[in-house]
Formats: C-alpha cells, structure tokens, sequence
C-alpha cells in the first residue's frame, strides 16, 4: 500500500514537472456480454481527432440487475508485448455509491461517467435497452499514467444473498500519451 502511494506521488511529481499535456487515447472496445442476460450487443469507438475517440455502445438486457456489482482492474503493457496488472483493482456495488454509502473514487468516476454518457438513471436496472452515447474518459478524473497501452477491464455482475452471475466484461484499450498538438483544428471539435 505504501508503495502504491509512493508510485503514484513518484508518478504525480514527474507529470507536474514536465509541460506537455498527457491524454487518454481510446483505441479499441471490446464487449464480452453473458449472452444468456445480454443480447443485441454493439460496442464502437470513433476516432475524431489525434487526441480523442467517442465510444457508442448498446445492448439489450433480458432480465433486471437488482444489485449490480463493478470490479475495474487496469493492465498496463509491458515490454513483453503483455497486459500485466498495474496499481488498480477495485469492486464496488454501484447502489452503495448513487446512495452515498461508499465514496471509492473508482465508483464515483464510474458512476458520473454513466450519469453524462448513457441512459442510466437509477442503480436498479430494469430489463430494456441500455445505451451510451459520445463517452470518453475526462483526463482530469485520472490519476496521470506513465506513457504506454493500458487495459482497463470493467466487470458487471449481479448478486443476491447465495448467487453471483456475470452480466457482462467490457475492455478498453487506451494509450496514455502526451498531447498531439497540430496547427490545423482537427475535424469535429
Ligand atoms: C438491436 O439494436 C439495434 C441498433 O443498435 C436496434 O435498432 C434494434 O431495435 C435492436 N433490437 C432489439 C430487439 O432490441
Ligand atoms: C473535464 O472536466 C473538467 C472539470 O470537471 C472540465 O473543466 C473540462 O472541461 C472537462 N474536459 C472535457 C474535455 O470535457
Ligand atoms: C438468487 O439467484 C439465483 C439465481 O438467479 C436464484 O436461483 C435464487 O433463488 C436466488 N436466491 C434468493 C435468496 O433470492
Ligand atoms: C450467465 O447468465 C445465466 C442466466 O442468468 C446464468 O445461469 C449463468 O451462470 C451466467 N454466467 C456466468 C458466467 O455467470
């Protein structure tokens, strides 16, 4: 744990020392839904600048999630050319966060990101569509990473008192960079 604080003040120091700005660059999306609760699934990122991508997502859920559970687990590449774990897994239940029992930042982030992004209102999820529309990751609710492609893994289950079923696992792939600057305003912003 301390050494955990101690990589990401390490990490914070040199971010602040040096000028340039540092983006989340969206790469790829992947959806790996339980197809037995989650149908019609399309995941998309759309790149609209060197900087920035937009993701769109949709999927139709069969039954309710009455007490959705999130796990968001980051991998960073190494020079091996593989994900290994880097700093971050945390599980939350969504409801403890809308209800204000749990402060996690990871759950805070996520939460506020479904609240701007997608058709989410409640933490109680009715069978029906879900969407999410224009996503993208705000750098500055990040803690800055070094420069590399990270994973970020985010798993959604749902459990009651004796079972725990798996919803649904999307994947995304991010580069952590230093801002792209051009002379010419890139198309859609
Ligand atoms: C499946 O998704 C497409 C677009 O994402 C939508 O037009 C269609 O109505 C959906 N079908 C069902 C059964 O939800
Ligand atoms: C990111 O969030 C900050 C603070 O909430 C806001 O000022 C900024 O405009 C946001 N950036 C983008 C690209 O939305
Ligand atoms: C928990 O969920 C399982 C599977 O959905 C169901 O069979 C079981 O009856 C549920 N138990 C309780 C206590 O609700
Ligand atoms: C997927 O959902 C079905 C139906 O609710 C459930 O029986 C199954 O255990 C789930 N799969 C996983 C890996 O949790």
């Amino acid at each position: 744990m301390t050494l955990t604080w101690l990589v990401l003040l390490g990490i914070c120091f040199i971010w602040h020392m040096t000028d340039s700005q540092l983006v989340y660059k969206l790469n790829n999306i992947e959806c790996l839904p339980n197809q037995s609760r989650v149908t019609n699934v399309s995941c998309k990122v759309k790149a609209v600048s060197w900087n920035m991508a937009l993701v769109n997502m949709d999927c139709y859920l069969i039954f309710p999630i009455n007490n959705p559970t999130i796990r968001v687990q980051v991998f960073m590449k190494d020079y091996s050319n593989q994900f290994k774990p880097f700093l971050i897994d945390a599980t939350f239940k969504l409801c403890e966060v809308v209800e204000r029992k749990s402060f996690l930042p990871y759950g805070v982030m996520i939460w506020e990101l479904f609240k701007s992004f997608t058709n989410v209102k409640s933490c109680h999820f009715s069978p029906g569509q879900v969407s999410a529309r224009n996503g993208y990751l705000n750098t500055s609710y990040v803690p800055p990473f070094p420069h590399g492609q990270y994973q970020i893994t985010v798993m959604f289950s749902d459990s009651n008192s004796t079972h725990t079923e798996s919803v649904g696992i999307v994947k995304f792939f991010l580069q952590a960079m230093d801002q792209i600057k051009s002379k010419k305003r890139p198309q859609g912003t």
